[in-house]
């Protein structure tokens, strides 16, 4: 998919960036974790924030179907994680299996259901290839928002791939956010709904305690900055129905 790079907000990935932190280290054995794979990260480092905190100095695979998202990603977590082993693969998510090894500490992706779900409307609709991405993020879910029966078949195939992968791997823990992006109309196109309809989908294969993680996410990486104490903000983000956090059931 054609993703466009726009240079990262530092505050705001350092806000998600704490908060991954404070969930991962919600795992009882955190620091055991050595094989992790990222999944989708485009052109943002949140991620790296949070396994800097834990001092991670593992092994770390990176999936995305993006080369010049890998390039970048491959400079900017090698110098945010000097200690670690970064391995990247340009490999859309259902075909990336046979990079990785079989056994598998931690899966990490941050807000990747949306952006698997246009993935996936393009290779069906061949006709938008040539669309700007803000025209096409539109077409894309103002086309999903009228379609239930197609919205349901993308749902279900990268539902599947999910499936598979936990099946195959052996994937000891999963930790994912889908919270709700200010992007364009959301209201309008139901971008959020139709993304979270995957992303519990995909929560339900795990052991997600959603009041255990409501506890962990009633941290405040800023302390008393009112910029990041409002309501709108914390049912968003600080907000266990848009995380998972737990083992592969
Ligand atoms: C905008 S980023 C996701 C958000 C980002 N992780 C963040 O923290 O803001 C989306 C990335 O997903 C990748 N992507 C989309 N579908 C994919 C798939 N099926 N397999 C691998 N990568 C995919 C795209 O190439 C893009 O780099």
């Amino acid at each position: 998919m054609a993703v466009e790079y726009n240079e990262a907000d530092d505050e705001w990935e350092t806000y998600i960036g704490l908060l991954y932190y404070k969930v991962i280290e919600s795992i009882d054995d955190y620091k055991n974790l050595k094989t992790i794979v990222e999944l989708a990260p485009g052109f943002r480092y949140k991620i790296a924030y949070a396994l800097q905190k834990i001092n991670f100095d593992g092994n770390l695979y990176i999936v995305d179907n993006n080369e010049k998202v890998l390039e970048y990603i491959k400079q900017k977590y090698t110098q945010l994680l000097p200690n670690a082993k970064i391995f990247t693969i340009c490999e859309s998510f259902e075909n990336c299996s046979s990079y990785l090894p079989d056994n598998i500490d931690l899966l990490l992706s941050n807000h990747c259901v949306d952006d698997m779900i246009m993935n996936e409307y393009l290779k069906t609709n061949n006709e938008n290839k040539n669309l700007e991405y803000k025209e096409l993020f539109t077409k894309c879910w103002y086309a999903l928002n009228l379609n239930k029966e197609l919205t349901n078949k993308i749902i279900d195939k990268i539902y599947d791939n999910f499936k598979t992968f936990f099946d195959s791997k052996k994937t000891k823990y999963v930790v994912m956010a889908q919270y709700q992006s200010n992007k364009y109309f959301k209201d309008v196109i139901n971008e959020y709904k139709i993304s979270w309809q995957l992303f519990n989908k995909i929560k339900k294969l795990t052991t997600t305690d959603d009041n255990e993680l409501n506890e962990v996410l009633k941290y405040h990486p800023f302390g008393d900055d009112e910029r990041y104490l409002g309501d709108y903000l914390l049912v968003n983000t600080q907000n266990a129905k848009n995380w998972i956090c737990g083992k592969i059931k």
